[in-house]
């Protein structure tokens, strides 16, 4: 077999690339690129996917989570300096959201069968600090939920903020406490990304937040258009996070296929699962009451540089989310933590393998006996 690249994002758009090039073309001849009909439709679509009343769609991810947050600090929601539990082996941009937006990121352990928030050691963490808010991170697309925090959430009064920025599509295996068991429904708000990598991924930089409440859904979005509620009024001092045209038409486009995809995805993971037997590879537990949506396939490889580096020799592309987390970045010299061994450890072993399209059965189940075959020759 050819070499497999970990991610090919050419071929991976290549499929509906006819559409893609039309519905771009459709936005450069009306002459509207900012708040525009795709923009307005897109909203309307990502609400019902995420089975919420609102959708803003904002310029990246990371402006999703801060405009959240910013806008909890408009509405008196949250104070300054107020406490939010985060996981520890998120991507940056959870912490980062957080921190800029003068709050304190206290970050929590996952567990390793799901490398998700551990909610248990979060509600211990919530009393310990005082926390107002928790973000759970929907890591690799599996959904982070129970009713711990459902009634953190309703007995505590915590805000739940949900990262959902590669869950797109996931269901959680209990109701949030909006009544939906889908991600970004689950909580009081959720931000996504459109990174181009993701499932439901732009051709450049998208985001969008989800929720049920009005009141924080308009503060969005006077706070992503300079914090203005009508032309030159500026009701805050906001930002300006806006999503262009073109990329809601082509997060349009790219809609009509993520369940395609997320199921092709749910494939190949079972594949992988199946196919890879080395006593050295700690593969992803699959968890039947949920649907989760690969956005990454992430095994666990203890002896990870060798294995990575006899993946490379045979010609397959392989990636590591996250090789350093937050807590040990340059950025972060003095964030306060308690010891995060598995945090940690996760960051030591993780290994993503190739998920995207246009991998395959067959990509899967040769990649799984390469894998295998590992230190027998
Ligand atoms: C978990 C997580 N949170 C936040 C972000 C930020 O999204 P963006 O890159 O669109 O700013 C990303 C993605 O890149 C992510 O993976």
């Amino acid at each position: 077999m050819n070499n497999i690249p970990f991610l090919d994002l050419k071929l991976a758009n290549e499929p509906i690339e006819k559409e893609l090039i039309e519905a771009a073309t459709n936005v450069i001849a009306s002459g509207r690129y900012l708040h525009g009909e795709q923009t307005e439709l897109l909203e309307r679509e990502i609400a019902s996917t995420c089975q919420t009343k609102y959708c803003v769609a904002v310029s990246n991810g990371l402006d999703a989570l801060r405009l959240i947050l910013r806008a909890y600090i408009e509405l008196g929601r949250l104070q300054c300096h107020d406490v939010v539990i985060v996981p520890a082996n998120t991507f940056i941009a959870s912490v980062l959201a957080i921190s800029d937006s003068g709050l304190e990121p206290i970050l929590c352990e996952p567990c390793f069968d799901t490398m998700n928030l551990d909610t248990r050691k979060a509600a211990l963490l919530t009393e310990k600090h005082n926390a107002k808010a928790i973000m759970p991170v929907h890591l690799y697309g599996t959904p982070c939920w129970d009713d711990k925090l459902v009634s953190l959430a309703k007995e505590q009064d915590l805000l739940i903020i949900e990262d959902n920025a590669q869950a797109i599509g996931a269901k959680a295996q209990t109701a949030g406490i909006n009544g939906t068991s889908t991600t970004g429904g689950l909580g009081h708000a959720a931000g996504i990304s459109f990174y181009p990598t993701k499932n439901l991924g732009a051709l450049g930089d998208a985001g969008a937040v989800t929720t049920n409440d009005e009141e924080l859904a308009a503060t969005v979005r006077a706070l992503a258009n300079y914090g203005s509620d009508r032309r030159y009024h500026n009701i805050m001092k906001g930002f300006n996070c806006r999503i262009d045209e073109i990329q809601a038409a082509m997060l349009r486009v790219k809609l009509r296929f993520l369940e395609q995809e997320n199921s092709r995805r749910q494939i190949i993971a079972e594949t992988y699962n199946n196919c890879i037997t080395h006593p050295e590879v700690i593969t992803p537990k699959i968890f039947k009451e949920m649907t989760q949506v690969w956005h990454q396939y992430v095994i666990r490889v203890p002896r990870r540089d060798d294995f990575m580096r006899y993946l490379k020799n045979n010609g397959i592309g392989c990636d590591i989310h996250y090789a350093t987390p937050p807590h040990l970045q340059p950025c972060y010299p003095h964030i306060q933590t308690e010891p995060l061994p598995t945090a940690e450890q996760l960051a030591d072993e993780v290994v993503s393998l190739p998920i995207a399209h246009p991998i395959t059965i067959q990509h899967a189940t040769h990649i799984a006996e390469v894998i295998n075959n590992w230190g027998t020759h």
